[in-house]
């Protein structure tokens, strides 16, 4: 094996626990700050915003995969029509990476 590939794999190796960890703090943002307006029992306003606009199976952003990392983070600092913006005292840069790359899988 060359030495490339042998860095390259001892380097994915150790950035794996990283994006798990990232994943998961994005999970527990979500919980904290989206999950009231985008939960799972269809009485949300934004999931049943975007149920309106864009039909059932968009509702949740949870089971997205149409989800561009880039839009979530602009979506969550700038707001949507009746979505409000986040701070960054609310939300860090932090924790807005990892939100979009938990809804931006
Ligand atoms: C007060 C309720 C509310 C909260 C809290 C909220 N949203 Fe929203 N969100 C909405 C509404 C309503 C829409 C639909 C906007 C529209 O198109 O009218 C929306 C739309 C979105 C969209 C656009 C989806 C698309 O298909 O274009 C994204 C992405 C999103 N929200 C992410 C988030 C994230 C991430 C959080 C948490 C940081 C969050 N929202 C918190 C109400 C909320």
């Amino acid at each position: 094996m060359s030495r490339l590939a042998t860095v390259i794999i001892i380097f994915m190796v150790m950035i794996h626990p990283l994006r798990a960890e990232d994943v998961a703090m994005g999970e527990r943002v979500f919980q904290q700050w989206c999950i009231h307006c985008h939960g799972e029992d269809n009485s949300g306003p934004g999931t049943l915003r975007l149920a309106w606009d864009k039909g059932e199976d968009k509702s949740l952003l949870t089971e997205r995969h149409d989800l561009n990392r880039e839009y979530v983070r602009v979506v969550v600092r700038r707001g949507l029509d009746e979505m409000p913006s986040f701070r960054i005292t609310e939300i860090s840069e932090t924790e807005l990476n990892a939100l979009a790359d938990f809804l931006g899988r």
